[in-house]
C-alpha cells in the first residue's frame, strides 16, 4: 500500500492548488457574493487540463487518471466549491461520453468540454417529481423518423444555463418498463425547444448556477442517443459512481479550508488572557476535525484508487460521499463554532464554507440514497 501520489498526480495536484490559490482564493468571496464564476476561469481550468483529468489526450483530456482527477478536485474546492462543482460535472458528463459514445460523439464534445472555452457539461437526470428515485422520471423521447422528440421538464441542473451539452434523460418505453425504458441524448446548450429557467436563489454554491430546464418539442438526431436504448438508467448509475467520488473530493477539500481558518483565527484569537488554541475546548474541536478530514481524504482515495484499477467501486464511492459530506458539514460547523460570533458574519469565509458544504449530503445521490446503496452491497 502507498499513500504517496505518483509524479503524475503530484503534478496535477500542484497545478490545481497553484491556480486555486493564485487565481481563485482572490475572487471566492466575490464568486459567492455575485454568484457567478468568471468565464476566464473556467477556461484557465481547461488550459490546465482540469475540465479533463481522466480522460484520453486524444480526445482533449490529461489522462491523468481518477486519483489525480479527486485531488485536483479537492484543491479547487479548498479555494471555492462552485468553482469545484462546475470542474466535478464537466469531468462526468465528458468521461461519459467518452465511455458511452461512439468516437463520433467523443471527439465531437470531449475536446471542447476539455477546453472549457465553450460552455459546460451538465448532467439532466434529475426531475421536479423524481430525484432520488429517477426510475420514476416522465420525460419522453419519441422517434419520429430520423430523429427523437424530448418533451418534459429537469429540475436541480448544475451549470445548465451555460452548458455546451447535456446528457438528457427521457422514457422512451412506456412508465411500467420503469428503469429498463429510459434513454439518455446529447443535447446542444442552443437546442431549439430547450429552455433555460430562471436559476435557483440557493443558500450554497451560489456561483454555481442550478436551473430547471422545460423540453418542448425538443428534436434532437438519432445519432445523439449516447449508449443504446434501454441502457440509459445503467449510464447513469455508472456516471453517478464516478461523480460521487468527485463529491467526497470537494466536501474534503471544503472541510480543508474550513479547518486551516479555525486554525489562523484560534491562534491570533484570545480569551481569558492566552489565544483560543491553547484551550483544550478549542483544541478538541480541531482534533475532531482534523480526524474527520483524513478519514474522509483516505475513503475518497480508496474509491479513486479503485476504479483507476478497474475494480468495482459503486460501494466504495458511496461511503466515500456519505462520509466525507457528512464530516464536512460538522467541520464547517465547529468552524463556526470557533470563530464566534464572527464567524456568523461575511467577514469570515466559516459561514460559506457551511452553506456551501451543506449541499453536499444532497446531490449526486442524498445521504439516504448512499446509505441504501452501502446496506444493499453489505446484504447481497
Ligand atoms: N452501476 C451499474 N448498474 C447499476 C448501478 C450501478 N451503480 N446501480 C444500479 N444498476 C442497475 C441494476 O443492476 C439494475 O439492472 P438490471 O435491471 O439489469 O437488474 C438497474 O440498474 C436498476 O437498478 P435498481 O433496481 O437498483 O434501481 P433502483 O430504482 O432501486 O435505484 C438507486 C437504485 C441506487 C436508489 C438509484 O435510483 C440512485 O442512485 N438514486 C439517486 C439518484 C441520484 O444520485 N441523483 C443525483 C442527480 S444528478 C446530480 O445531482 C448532478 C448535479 O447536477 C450535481
Amino acid at each position: 500500500m502507498n499513500f504517496e501520489p505518483t509524479e503524475t498526480q503530484a503534478l496535477i495536484q500542484r497545478a490545481a492548488r497553484d491556480f486555486a490559490a493564485r487565481v481563485v482564493l482572490p475572487i471566492a468571496a466575490e464568486i459567492d457574493a455575485r454568484a457567478t464564476i468568471p468565464p476566464a476561469v473556467v477556461r484557465a481550468l481547461g488550459e490546465l487540463g482540469l475540465m479533463a483529468v481522466n480522460i484520453a489526450p486524444e480526445l482533449g483530456g490529461s489522462g491523468a487518471g481518477v486519483v489525480a482527477y479527486a485531488l485536483a478536485v479537492q484543491e479547487i474546492a479548498r479555494a471555492c466549491a462552485s468553482i469545484a462543482v462546475t470542474m466535478s460535472v464537466t469531468n462526468m458528463v465528458g468521461e461519459a461520453i467518452a465511455r458511452f459514445g461512439t468516437s463520433a460523439q467523443a471527439s465531437h464534445y470531449c475536446p471542447a468540454l476539455a477546453r472549457g472555452d465553450e460552455g459546460l457539461g451538465c448532467f439532466a437526470l434529475s426531475e421536479p417529481d423524481a430525484g432520488s428515485d429517477p426510475g420514476a422520471m416522465v420525460t419522453t423521447a419519441r422517434r419520429d423518423g430520423a430523429e427523437w422528440v424530448l418533451d418534459g421538464a429537469k429540475q436541480w441542473i448544475s451549470g445548465g444555463s451555460a452548458a455546451r451539452v447535456l446528457i438528457v434523460w427521457a422514457r422512451t418505453g412506456p412508465p411500467e418498463t420503469g428503469t429498463k425504458g429510459i434513454a439518455c441524448f446529447l443535447v446542444d446548450g442552443n437546442a431549439a425547444g430547450l429552455r433555460v429557467g430562471r436559476p435557483e436563489d440557493k443558500m450554497g454554491l451560489r456561483g454555481s448556477s442550478t436551473v430547471p430546464l422545460e423540453f418542448a418539442s425538443c428534436r434532437v438526431p438519432a445519432t445523439a442517443m449516447l449508449g443504446s436504448e434501454n441502457d440509459g438508467f445503467k449510464i447513469a448509475m455508472m456516471a453517478l459512481d464516478g461523480g460521487r467520488i468527485g463529491i467526497g473530493a470537494q466536501a474534503v477539500g471544503i472541510a480543508r479550508a474550513a479547518l486551516e481558518e479555525s486554525v489562523r483565527y484560534a491562534k491570533d484569537r484570545r480569551t481569558f488572557g492566552a489565544p483560543i488554541a491553547e484551550h483544550q475546548a478549542i483544541q478538541w474541536m480541531l482534533a475532531d476535525m482534523q480526524t474527520r478530514i483524513d478519514a474522509a481524504h483516505l475513503l475518497s482515495m480508496r474509491a479513486a484508487a479503485m476504479k483507476e484499477a478497474g475494480r468495482p467501486f459503486s460501494r466504495e464511492a458511496a461511503i466515500a460521499k456519505l462520509f466525507a459530506s457528512e464530516a464536512a458539514i460538522a467541520v464547517c460547523n465547529s468552524a463556526v463554532q470557533i470563530h464566534g460570533g464572527y464567524g456568523y458574519t461575511r467577514d469570515f469565509a466559516a459561514e460559506r464554507h457551511l452553506r456551501d458544504a451543506r449541499v453536499t449530503t444532497i446531490y449526486e445521490g442524498t445521504s439516504e440514497i448512499q446509505r441504501l446503496v452501502i446496506a444493499r452491497s453489505a446484504l447481497a
